[in-house]
């Protein structure tokens, strides 16, 4: 048994990224903005629920398949899109996209990456989603679009929860920056990440493989605030949907309002999310307001719900409440920053035989079955 395999959870692997990591770039991952009262939130508000199982209802091999913007998958979780995983492990976006291949779901590609729209595509036949965030530069925007649709990513997620980047103050404290800080702090935390070091110093440096280089040269708070647009509204939304001319998901919705205004502008999706706790601080765990938000859109959209997702129970907890899926950047990230590859593969495999199980004991044999009579606030 490999050293990754003995990983039982996502806490177990993000222990042992945490051991492999800089501490820069494990608090990059791990962090959140402020006081990141919402980071934790986010995992705190499915311990506030709790699963009605049934009995003698249970199938030892439940059909863990759905589909999402008409696309077939095989389990109803697909992988979030996630900035420069090249900083994690050098396998970079790589390492996730073939593990979503692997376990037959979606992989989506942020803009942000550390390996181009291009090469994911060539390295899986699995489905792809694109994330874009909005340039100034609206030719660029195109551009992405255009190079997304031709190398055969079928929906855009536009993620709207990042105007400006959160106040996450693990990052300036640890030196995090393109290129890093180093000063005497850095060495010593160096020191203690010997693995990860060697593979930064040795391998491709990281890069924002779908920008020019120049572009690519500094930290992404910097880059976010010159280069993105804070302006771009609904009616800005509308102008994108119709130059995508594909489906498309609304990403970093809380409100209901919005979600409906969604649905008017043309998106077919709306993911419920607060960015991981790394924008708003303080904003609602998103398990929380989905069952208001489904109320609210009834099935005139898809609805896809992350943050704090660790568990097969959390999975099972957002559909009864009316997610179509849920999704999750985190726990693969731990993987790919503990063991790259392998690692991303791992966190994958944890979540689909956890789902697997506890859909065993819950008492269902598929998710289609899984509705709110299953899931109550603790102690009703
Ligand atoms: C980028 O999207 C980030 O949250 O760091």
């Amino acid at each position: 048994m490999s050293k990754i395999d003995k990983c039982l959870n996502i806490e177990d692997l993000r222990i042992a990224a945490r051991r492999r990591a800089h501490k820069m770039v494990f608090d990059y991952i791990d962090g959140g903005a402020d006081d990141e009262k919402t980071l934790a939130q986010n995992s705190a508000a499915f311990d506030d629920l709790e699963l009605y199982y049934r009995v003698l209802s249970s199938t030892d091999t439940p059909d863990t398949s759905t589909t999402l913007l008409g696309t077939k998958i095989d389990v109803p979780f697909i992988l979030s899109p996630a900035a420069g995983n090249r900083l994690f492990h050098h396998d970079g976006e790589r390492g996730p996209a073939k593990a979503a291949d692997k376990a037959g779901t979606i992989y989506s590609l942020s803009s942000f990456s550390s390996v181009s729209i291009e090469e994911i595509s060539r390295l899986t036949k699995g489905p792809k989603w694109f994330q874009l965030y909005i340039w100034k530069d609206r030719g660029l925007v195109k551009e992405m679009m255009d190079r997304a649709k031709a190398a055969g990513y079928t929906a855009l997620i536009l993620t709207v929860d990042l105007p400006i980047t959160g106040n996450r103050e693990r990052d300036p404290r640890n030196g995090l920056s393109v290129p890093p800080t180093i000063g005497l702090k850095q060495i010593w935390h160096g020191l203690q990440a010997p693995y990860w070091c060697w593979d930064y110093l040795t391998k491709p440096e990281i890069r924002y493989a779908n920008l020019s280089d120049e572009l690519s040269a500094v930290s992404l708070q910097e880059y976010v605030s010159t280069q993105l647009d804070p302006s771009f509204n609904w009616d800005d939304a509308q102008w994108l949907l119709g130059e995508w001319g594909g489906p498309a998901v609304l990403k970093g919705v809380v409100r209901a309002d919005d979600a409906l205004k969604a649905v008017k502008t043309g998106f077919k999706a709306v993911a419920i999310s607060n960015h991981g706790g790394r924008q708003l601080d303080t904003s609602p765990a998103p398990i929380s307001c989905l069952p208001t938000i489904r109320d609210a859109v009834g099935d005139s959209v898809e609805l896809i719900v992350d943050g704090g997702i660790r568990r097969g129970t959390d999975i099972i907890k957002a559909l009864a409440l009316g997610a179509d899926a849920v999704s999750f950047a985190r726990p693969y990230l731990f993987g790919l920053a503990a063991a790259g590859e392998q690692g991303a593969i791992r966190a994958i495999d944890i979540m689909v035989e956890a789902l697997k199980r506890d859909m065993t004991l819950l008492g269902v044999k598929s998710i289609k079955e899984i509705d709110r009579s299953f899931v109550g606030k603790k102690g009703s």
